[in-house]
This record gives structure tokens, sequence and C-alpha cells, in this order.
């Protein structure tokens, strides 16, 4: 065991975020640019997986390369300023918003993406609504200004009028596009010049000035593009008052910084930014108390599954956000939900694609524990005696089917594969209880999860020519008593499926049969989700 001093000050180094964007803001560019400053990789492009690293990633990342979509997440570790940076990459694809969620639930602080020709965005606006439903602090990036885009003002006006919340500009742009100057730093008073791609060392050309209306200025910046950067400065420095870190810590006050991730401009600048403000590992609720990070009870949730990350190992790995202590490869922890002792042996973190083993990790960080079956979604587990994290919700599913193989002697493969990818979270799968699990309904919230599944039933499972056979359903609902029993037989209604873990559910066709099966059912509640029903269960 560590000292506790250093316990105390390797906990305190952490900041752990998740960048929210809409796709092709940028975000896969900001993170490879990030890294770099982190030291992580040395050539960009190493992201996105350059050859060699190949065998390591899961082939279904093909698919995102094919389509230039980004579904899967992973978690990036890099040290800068003597901070322990965790990156939590998101999906970028609005089909897979729940896996998203699940990262943001994970997260100290989240980094708001915005393009500066395209301003916010709806799926931005939707992950925007996440963090501050949970309060999280949220910096924002506005990116791409070596392009033309909306003038500066136009887009803190916007991001203030459609997500309420207020702006602090740390950097202005001096001209956008063509005009593109350098950018302004309101606080420390220097223009960062800007002169195309920064590559590799090369410094960024800073000068020290006296404000915005040093003479300095005349010489290196065109005449009208300087008037209108003054013009716009002493407006915001007239307006707003002294930037406030409890507005930030509470997500009511985003600092604000402008780049360019392509051309690696403004991203030290908005590192040093994150530094001076991302909040270390906060607290966390469980059902009945609060976790503090600096307890030396170790305590963590599963926010994530995924099977089959390396295709050599054929394996599944639980990724788990800790809350409180001080992880140790090896050691015993109580399962909660299994109510039973458990040894995390095989545990890793990741490097860009790589995945490297980790022997002791702490409060704030995420680790990825080899999972042979035992965890779910929302599972806690500690070294003490109980801690239940609050529920992940999970999404109502919208879209229903059923998976069909040609062969038969491929069904029991596919029952087996479709089982492992709803423990991921990937499907949900409903039961016909008088058709058995040789035949379950798949539920999903977006299309792109269908076509995802077939690639991975064929590419991870070798079960080529499975066929989803849509159903005309789109509500499904969890029904309980009202006092939060679960309901077994409805009235008027002859099927209840059950989820995977045995619940009853009600599968139906449209919000219409709905109303008329609660009509016939007076005394019955219908919940969203298992865990909203369980939420709000009477004690
Ligand atoms: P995403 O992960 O958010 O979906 O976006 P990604 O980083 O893949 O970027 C989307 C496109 O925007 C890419 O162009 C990328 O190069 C470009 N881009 C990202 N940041 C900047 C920036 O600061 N300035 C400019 N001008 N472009 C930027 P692409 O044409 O799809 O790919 P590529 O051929 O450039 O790699």
């Amino acid at each position: 065991m560590s000292e506790p001093l250093n316990f105390e000050k390797e906990v305190l180094r952490r900041r752990t975020f998740a960048i929210i964007s809409h796709p092709d803001a940028g975000k896969t560019t900001l993170t490879e640019k990030l890294i770099w400053h982190g030291g992580v990789i040395r050539e960009a492009g190493e992201v996105k997986g350059k050859s060699g690293t190949k065998a390591a990633t899961s082939d279904w990342m093909t698919l995102e390369q094919q389509r230039g979509i980004s579904i899967t997440s992973s978690v990036l570790q890099f040290d800068y300023r003597g901070l322990r940076v965790n990156l939590l990459d998101t999906p970028g694809h609005k089909d897979f918003s729940e896996d998203t969620y699940r990262t943001l639930v994970a997260a100290d602080s989240a980094v708001m993406l915005i393009d500066v020709a395209k301003g916010v965005e709806e799926r931005t606006k939707k992950l925007y609504e996440v963090c501050r439903y949970r309060h999280i602090p949220i910096f924002t990036f506005i990116n791409k200004c070596d392009r033309e885009g909306k003038a500066p003002l136009e887009l803190i006006d916007e991001v203030e009028k459609t997500l309420q919340m207020n702006c602090y500009p740390i950097t202005w742009p001096v001209g956008l596009g063509g005009q593109f100057t350098g950018l302004y730093h309101r606080i420390k008073k220097e223009l960062m010049v800007y002169h195309g791609k920064y590559i590799g060392d090369e410094p960024v050309e800073i000068i020290p000035l006296s404000g915005i209306d040093d003479p300095k200025l005349e010489s290196l910046v065109r005449p009208e593009v300087l008037a209108q950067a003054k013009e716009e400065i002493e407006l915001i420095d007239g307006t707003l008052g002294d930037f406030s870190i409890e507005k930030f810590l509470a997500g009511e006050l985003s600092p604000l910084t402008f780049g360019s991730a392509k051309q690696n401009f403004g991203i030290d600048t908005f590192l040093d930014i994150f530094c001076d403000y991302a909040p270390p590992p906060g607290e966390r609720k469980t059902k009945n108390a609060v976790v503090k990070p600096l307890d030396r009870t170790f305590t963590g949730f599963v926010f994530k599954i995924q099977a089959n990350m390396d295709r050599r190992h054929r394996d599944r790995i639980a990724f788990i956000r800790i809350c409180s202590g001080q992880f140790e490869r090896g050691m015993k922890v109580n399962h909660m939900r299994l109510g039973r002792e458990l040894r995390l042996s095989f545990s890793s973190q990741f490097v860009a694609q790589e995945r490297e083993t980790v022997d002791v990790a702490y409060a704030g960080d995420i680790v990825g524990v080899g999972d042979t079956g035992h965890f779910q979604i929302g599972d806690s587990i500690t070294t003490g005696k109980h801690v239940e994290f609050e529920d992940i919700p999970k999404f109502t599913p919208e879209l229903f089917a059923r998976v069909t193989v040609s062969d038969a002697m491929k069904r029991q493969k596919l029952q087996k594969a479709l089982k492992h990818l709803s423990e991921e979270g990937a499907i949900q799968l409903f039961i016909d209880p008088a058709v058995g699990h040789q035949d379950p309904v798949l539920g999903v919230v977006g299309e792109l999860q269908f076509e995802v599944l077939l690639f991975r039933l064929e590419d991870e499972y070798g079960l080529e020519g499975a066929r989803i056979a849509r159903l005309p359903l789109t509500v499904a609902r969890w029904p309980r008593t009202a006092d939060g029993k679960p309901v077994t037989h409805l009235a008027g209604h002859s099927i209840l499926y059950r989820d995977h873990n045995e619940q009853p559910v009600l599968l139906l066709e449209k919000e219409w049969d709905l109303n008329w099966v609660k009509k016939e059912n007076p005394g019955v509640e219908f919940f969203t989700s298992i865990q909203a029903a369980r939420n709000a269960k009477p004690e």
C-alpha cells in the first residue's frame, strides 16, 4: 500500500472528462491533438489506428471507418502539467446516445466542442442536457477557426440562448478563416500568432501586450481585422464580470476558448485552461449515502461493457469508474448485485488503441477489468461491506425485431451471441415466455444499432447471413403495482415478455394501445425502464 500522503496526492491530481459534440465538429481531431500534447502519441493519425496496431483493435472499428462514424468509446490517459488526465471518448452517432450517456455518468467535467461555422447543433444540445442534469462543469472549445464561420459574438449568444448557460471567453479570435491572425488571451494579455499549420514541437509565437489597444498590434494585424477584434473584446470586457469558479462548478458558466484542432492551434491554451479549472474527482451519490473520493475503502461502478475489443483474446472488458480509494490488480471486491466476492485479476488502461496492464489506479480513474460474465452495466463493487451507486438509466427501446439465421445449426450460437451483446448494452432482449430464449425480441433505440449488430454477428461470431425481421412494435413498458411489485398479469392483455433480469415487460405497437391497457388496469404503473421502476419503488 502506498503512503496516505501519496494516495491523496494521486487522487487529487486526477481529471476525468469527456468531449461532447455533433458528428464532424472535430472530436477525433481534437482528441488526437490533446493526447499528442500529453506526449502519448508522436504522430498525428495514431488515434485512428496506424497500420501495425490494427490487430489490437476490434474489426468492427472497420465499420466505423467505412461509415465515417464513431460508435465505440474508449478511455485515454495522459499526463499534463502534473495532472493525470482521463479522456473518455464517446460515440458520435445519435443511435448510440445511450452509450454516451453512460460515459458521461463516469466523467467529472465535459468539453463542448462547437464548429465555428455551425454553432450549437442538435446532438450537442442533447448531450449538453445530460451534463446539465448531472451538473457537470463544461468547457467550451470553438473549433475550425482556420475556416470562415459565424461571428464569435453571435456564437456566444447562440450558446447562451440555446443552452441557457453563460460563457466566459478566455481567448478571443483575431479574424477568422482567411483572416485568422491569432488568439488574444484576455487574462494573460498576449497574442498567440497564427501562421498556419503547427506540427511537431514548433512553438507558437507569443507576443506580450499591454492590452488589445497595444500599438504593437498595428503592425501585426490588418487594420479592419484589428478594429473588429478591438470592438468585440472591449464589448465583452465591459459586459462580463469576473470569472466565478462556483458558477463553473455548478455547470452555469463555461470558460470558452477558440482554436483549430486540425492545425494544432489553441490546443495547449485549452489544456492550460482545463488544468486551471477542471475539478478533481467529485463525491458520488449512492442510494443511501455519499462516497468521497478520498475515502480509503475502494468503491466503483461498471458504466460500460465491451466484448471482443481484442480479437486475439476474444475477451470482454467491464469498464469501472473508481469512485473512492485505490485499485490494486488482483484485489478482492464485494460484488453487490451478486452478493459474492470477486478477484479483479486482469486489469488494463488504454493508450490510444493499445492496452496496458494496470497494477494500481485511484479514485477518478477508469480501469477495464476482464469479465467472464459477472458484470452488468450499473453494478457496484467495493472492498467494504456495502455500496450501491445510483442506477444508470437505460433508454427505452423504440425499434424491435427478431434475428434469424438460415442455418439451423447456428441458432444456439446466435442465442449466445445475442446474450453477450445484450449484456454489453448493445441491444435489449425480451423473451416471450411461450417461445423461450431461442427466439428473443430485440429492442434498440436507433436503426444503426441493428446494422452494427449484423456486422458484429458476422465479424465476431461467424454468423454469416443473419437477418433482421422488423416487428411492428414501438413501445416498451415495465408494469408495477402501486407498492412497487412487478405485475405478472394484465387484464385484457395476454402476453408479458421478460427482460434479461426476468422482469415482466409489456411490448405494444402504439402509444394508443398503452392508453387502452392503462384504462383496463387502473392500479398499475407503467415505467419506461426497469431502473425507473426500481427508483420509484416505495421504501
Ligand atoms: P468528429 O470526430 O467530430 O466526427 O470529427 P473529425 O475529427 O473526424 O473531423 C471532421 C472533419 O473536420 C475532418 O475532415 C477534419 O479534418 C475536419 N476538422 C477537424 N478540425 C478542424 C479544424 O480545426 N479546421 C478544419 N479546417 N477542419 C477541421 P475530413 O475532410 O472529414 O477528414 P480529413 O481528410 O481532413 O482527415
